[in-house]
């Protein structure tokens, strides 16, 4: 029994719970995940799995995004990225529902299936689909040698380390990093990227795991923050653009592990239905760093105030304007728009842990979740 306890800290590597641990291993599990293949000096992307099929990609009308959960909202993040940067339409769907749904799929369709495990039942389910139609199939898994990483024609491992927490965290920046990377090097081969765009695109990737430690210095000041909120019943989560889906992934990380309702929304969709709920007792998760739409996000902040709402604002470091509205805010090094996701998703990440164990919640197994969903 004492052996057993003793073993799991040493693997804890001394954190309290492995989902911090996790979150805390993001900075060199991004580094691991572009090693090799980002070569920033020579000005190019190495992806073997990318290169083997580059006619494939190239060729593609479109592609189409498979996965569930978090990386689902990986997938909602690269549809941003792929479509400013390569100019390719991307679909992006829960493998769930497009397995079921009779989909139009083409052979010179691109699907791109992202999965931690490699495991899920769903995903799995969609990749098989997708391969009959005749369409080639690329896999973005973490776990080696997994049974989606075998299915696909081809794929790119994130190279983020077992996951052991339920609720994903590392996996999800290094989806994010994978996708990142597949779609500067199409946006290259087809010319829809200067070359200087290109470099400064690599360059800028290079400074992320030192930005995410930066940013991951403000635990202590959200730790503050998940204590101010912690007895919200519900919370509200909003941001636009490629921060969109950061939002809702920091209300999915939020339920998953602290079981409070959060919901994550488009902020200019705020007046089409939630605004409605905004109350004195409403926490708003609003993410608002400088590049991207800040103007139009620090008018929905107003909104939000003028209805007593509780603002917790995600900004760029040494913002101003946000901070004169929001009841906190919580700071995040700059960087380009298409990499704040990466940079964005690390304070929601520690606002809800924070939150679940102050709440006394089992945060690295939650009930009624599993790490891999192999039923349907
Ligand atoms: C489960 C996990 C989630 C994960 C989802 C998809 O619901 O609890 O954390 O995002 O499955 O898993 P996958 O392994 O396919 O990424």
């Amino acid at each position: 029994q004492e052996l057993q306890l003793n073993l799991e800290q040493i693997e804890k590597n001394n954190f309290d719970h492995f989902m911090l641990k996790e979150i805390y291993e993001q900075p060199s599990a991004i580094t691991d995940t572009y090693r090799g293949r980002l070569q920033v000096d020579a000005g190019l992307i190495r992806m073997a799995g990318v290169d083997d099929n580059l006619e494939r990609f190239l060729n593609a009308k479109r592609i189409v995004i498979v996965a569930c959960g978090t990386s689902w909202h990986a997938g909602l993040v690269a549809e941003y990225i792929f479509e400013d940067l390569a100019r390719i339409p991307v679909e992006v769907e829960y493998a769930s529902e497009f397995r079921y749904r009779n989909p139009i799929i083409n052979s010179d369709d691109v699907v791109i299936a992202i999965s931690q495990s490699g495991e899920t039942a769903d995903t799995m389910a969609a990749i098989k689909l997708a391969k009959e139609k005749g369409a080639f199939v690329f896999g973005v898994c973490n776990v080696v040698g997994s049974s989606i990483s075998r299915e696909t024609h081809a794929g790119a491992y994130t190279h983020a380390g077992p996951e052991i927490g339920v609720a994903s965290t590392k996996a999800f920046t290094t989806q994010i990093t994978v996708l990142t990377l597949i779609a500067l090097k199409l946006a290259k081969a087809k010319g829809t990227i200067s070359n200087s765009d290109f470099h400064m695109h690599l360059r800028e990737l290079e400074t992320i795991p030192g930005k995410v430690e930066l940013a991951l210095e403000s635990n202590d000041h959200i730790k503050k923050v998940a204590d101010k909120y912690k007895d919200a019943r519900n919370c509200l989560y909003l941001g636009r653009g490629f921060n969109f889906p950061v939002a809702l992934e920091g209300a999915l990380k939020l339920k998953e592990i602290s079981y409070i309702h959060a919901e994550g929304y488009p902020a200019a969709e705020m007046k089409h239905g939630p605004i409605a709920l905004i109350d004195e007792e409403m926490p708003v998760v609003v993410i608002a760093t400088r590049k991207g739409h800040y103007e139009k996000v620090v008018s929905n902040i107003q909104e939000i105030k003028s209805r007593q709402g509780k603002i917790i604002g995600i900004v760029t470091e040494g913002d101003t304007s946000v901070r004169d509205l929001a009841d906190y805010v919580i700071e995040v090094p700059d960087t380009i728009e298409a990499l704040t996701p990466l940079l964005t998703t690390i304070p929601l990440q520690l606002l809800s842990y924070h939150i679940a164990v102050m709440l006394g919640k089992n945060v690295d197994q939650p009930r009624n979740l599993a790490k891999s969903v192999t039923v349907e």
